[in-house]
């Protein structure tokens, strides 16, 4: 059978995701403080058969740009105003029957026990359909509001999340699947089947075993989005679920080989990793009316609130530029990967740093397929035959009404072409995704 697209929606718990023009946008509800803002949205992804929808999360107000957080606040920008994913994932949960859930945690500024918990007890609520995207968050901001003065050096976070990934498989591991034994006349639980793992690392100690018992898919399914090559190494051994962010065939296609040789570099199976490009669709009835939907949206992004995002991404205040000058070549910390690209583009097409700024607010560098359902399902199929993607994450201009169009227009136009699933066949998040059972690899 040919191999299937998985589909995914982007979300931050907030008026703003990718986009900053969303929450300016009339068709955008600022319902974001509502449990029913959260359910339409996963009611829309699920009509369209998606795998997943995962939220996105920072634990800071952007506040790099100027070294103020004033300018982040008025405009609006990324992570302004957003709401714990975790317990939004459970509301869309009780309001769909298939729909994976995905949310961000930081391994720098939780505890495994902590997270291990929640997870395993997200999974069981919602049978067996959530997943973690791991970060290792990268500003100082979110340090100052865990009461460090900065935050870690990049190869020390990602030593710490080796690490921390091993401390919780062995917790989610500490329940057998069948430990739990519930005999009114008997045993509570089988006490061979439930461990201490008694974890004894340079970053972390725990002694466990997990109070919650072995769940649905036993662990989260892991989501990561690396660029560096330490990024990527890390997902090469521990994630099923890889987003990226990259505006060309060549960018996309060079990082999907990338990974997929060093997963099997790792001993694992290649197959056993999605590779998700990020696109921002605009359909319309008509090329024209898509491509009027496009302008109308990025005429809206304003370029200051794309630099505050850009000098929180990549930890570097950008409001100390002429902005009508082009991009200066300045080191940065944080996103390096993403600073690479905005760096590519602003070479290429001779930006200033109000053009990139007005470019990162209209979506953060993700490309915009604009056109007909037909035409943005020969987009989408030319990138996957292309060997640049397993899946696609779908972001909004607005919601919940991209997710409305792109499951009523385009996902029949890829379902009439065998290229999407026509049914969900499994119950879990790994089954969406042809994942196996888990395996536990505590090395
Ligand atoms: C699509 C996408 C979503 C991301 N979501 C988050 C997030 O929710 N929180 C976060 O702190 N970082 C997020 N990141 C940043 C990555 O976790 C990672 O830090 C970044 O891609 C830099 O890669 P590196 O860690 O390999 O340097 C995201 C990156 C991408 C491409």
């Amino acid at each position: 059978m040919a191999k299937l697209m998985h589909l995914a929606g982007f979300m931050m718990a907030s008026p703003v995701t990718h986009s900053h023009a969303m929450w300016r946008h009339p068709r955008s509800s600022t319902r974001f403080l509502e449990a029913s803002y959260y359910q339409d949205v996963a009611r829309a992804a699920e009509r369209g058969f998606f795998d997943f929808v995962f939220f996105a999360d920072v634990l800071a107000v952007p506040g790099r740009y100027g070294n103020d957080i004033r300018q982040a606040v008025e405009h609006g920008v990324q992570s302004v105003a957003t709401l714990d994913p975790s317990y939004v994932a459970l509301v869309m949960a009780n309001a769909t029957r298939h729909l994976g859930l995905g949310i961000t945690r930081s391994t720098t500024y939780y505890a495994p026990y902590d997270i291990a918990r929640a997870f395993a007890t997200l999974d069981h609520l919602t049978q067996g359909r959530i997943a973690w995207n791991v970060v290792t968050s990268n500003a100082d901001a979110e340090a100052n509001n865990f009461g460090f003065r900065q935050h870690l050096a990049h190869g020390e976070r990602y030593q710490r999340a080796d690490e921390f990934l091993q401390a919780t498989s062995k917790l989610w591991a500490s329940w057998e699947p069948d430990a739990l034994l519930l005999e009114k006349q008997g045993r509570f639980a089988d006490a061979d089947k439930v461990h201490v793992v008694d974890h004894q690392g340079e970053w972390f100690q725990t002694r466990g075993p997990l109070t919650v018992p072995a769940s649905p898919q036993r662990r989260p399914a892991i989501m990561q989005a690396g660029s560096s090559s330490r990024g990527k190494d890390f997902a090469a051994r521990w994630a099923e679920i890889v987003f990226e962010i990259d505006p060309t065939p060549e960018g996309r296609q060079a990082y999907y080989r990338d990974l997929k040789a060093r997963t099997a570099a790792a001993g694992r199976d290649p197959n056993d990793i999605k590779i998700f490009p990020s696109f921002i669709p605009f359909v319309g009835e008509t090329e024209a009316i898509a491509r009027e939907k496009q302008a109308y949206h990025n005429a809206l992004a304003d370029p200051i609130s794309g630099l505050i995002t850009l000098s929180a991404h990549v930890d570097h205040d950008f409001s100390v530029y002429p902005l009508d000058e082009s991009l200066r070549n300045v080191d940065v910390g944080g996103n390096t990967g993403l600073f690479d690209v905005a760096r590519r583009i602003s070479q290429q097409d001779n930006l200033t740093l109000r053009d990139l700024g007005k470019l990162y607010a209209q979506g953060v560098l993700l490309p915009q397929l604009v056109g007909t359902a037909e035409q943005i399902a020969d987009q989408l199929e030319a990138s996957f035959d292309n060997e640049e993607a397993d899946g696609f994450i779908i972001s909004a201009a607005y919601l919940p009404g991209t997710f409305d169009e792109f499951s009523d227009f385009v996902v029949p136009e890829l379902q009439r072409r065998g290229r999407v699933r026509q049914q969900y066949t499994g119950t879990t998040l790994r089954d969406h995704l042809g994942l196996g059972p888990v395996e536990f690899n505590f090395n």
